[in-house]
């Protein structure tokens, strides 16, 4: 193991390399990264690099909007194949079918997205901003996508507008796995139940706070225990953090995507450039602005 992490060191400094991390990659990723942090959090930091190369461990949408944000520098990806189901729910067409039948209202799509959607979408959004993004906007009337349960939770903050899921069914499996009976074990031992707003509204409802996973970093730093209803490894991840405050994860919430990227796919990356990023060049000017307008929102 640790032959293997000297050799990434090595690499990374012979290349000029950053490595970012996703809160939801294995603890091994965790350990060696340089920044680990939330979707927002990876596209600020991605925009600041001033590395040459950056090695985005995450999901391919990560990759995408850190070549976005950044096109001056190379962005690789460990596994190309590790994409986020969530993303494949929603396409340009529906975006388009949904405009013909709300010509007026803005469409806000998730940053869990293909560049081509965000290329079709007025404005990005992530988990951690999205009633600020929905809220920015003048409309009573706003189409959202892809992730329903995330609409229907900023629905709830907003109640006098109109919050259209497109489509009506986007949902990640990985956080559409908690039952009822999850929150009732968990309430059984005692702590407070945090959740991220792509658990159903029935895991929502019976939650303490409702965080994105860098939400969640900033409101677990003291009490507990914690009930991490998320990905797995998020609860590692606060264990790092936090050490001295118990969290509960659950072992069979696995992003299979997330956990694609290994310490042998990182050390093949660095030494063999693979694989680059390139997003293809009509969605690169329109997709990037919709980031950037939602990036203005938080300055
Ligand atoms: P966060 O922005 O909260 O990290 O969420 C990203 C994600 O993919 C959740 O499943
Ligand atoms: Fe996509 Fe769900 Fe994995 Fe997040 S946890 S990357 S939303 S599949």
């Amino acid at each position: 193991m640790n032959r293997i992490y000297e050799e990434i060191s090595r690499l990374k400094k012979e290349r000029d390399a950053i490595i970012l991390a996703h809160n939801y990659q294995p603890p091994l990723i965790q350990e060696i990264a340089d920044y680990t942090g939330d979707s927002l959090e990876l596209a600020i930091a991605a925009k600041k690099a001033e590395n040459k190369v950056i090695v985005l461990c995450g999901v391919m949408f990560m990759a995408e909007t850190a070549k976005l944000l950044n096109p001056e520098r190379t962005v690789l990806i460990p596994s190309p194949d590790a994409g986020c189901p969530l993303a494949s729910f929603l396409t340009p067409d529906i975006i388009r079918q949904a405009r013909e039948r709300y010509p007026s209202a803005p469409v806000v799509v998730y940053i869990n997205s293909t560049a081509a959607c965000k290329a079709a979408a007025d404005i990005t959004c992530t988990s951690g901003n999205a009633v600020a993004v929905v809220r920015s906007l003048s409309e009573d009337t706003i189409l959202f996508g892809p992730d329903a349960n995330l609409a229907g939770y900023v629905q709830k903050q907003i109640p006098e507008k109109t919050i259209v899921p497109i489509p009506p069914d986007g949902h990640c499996y990985v956080h559409t796995r908690f039952t009822v009976a999850d929150i009732q074990h968990a309430r059984s031992r005692g702590g407070a139940i945090i959740c991220h707003p792509e658990c159903p509204e029935d895991i929502q409802n019976r939650s303490d706070h409702i965080a994105s996973s860098g939400g969640m970093t900033r409101i677990t730093q003291d009490n507990g225990p914690w009930h991490i209803f998320t990905e797995r490894d998020m609860a590692y991840r606060l264990r790092t953090l936090h050490p001295g405050i118990v969290f509960y994860g659950y072992e069979d919430a696995v992003c299979d995507d997330m956990k694609k990227i290994t310490l042998t796919k990182l050390l093949a990356c660095l030494k063999e450039n693979k694989t680059e990023v390139i997003v293809p060049e009509p969605y690169i000017k329109p997709a990037r602005e919709a980031i950037e307008k939602m990036l203005a929102l938080c300055r």
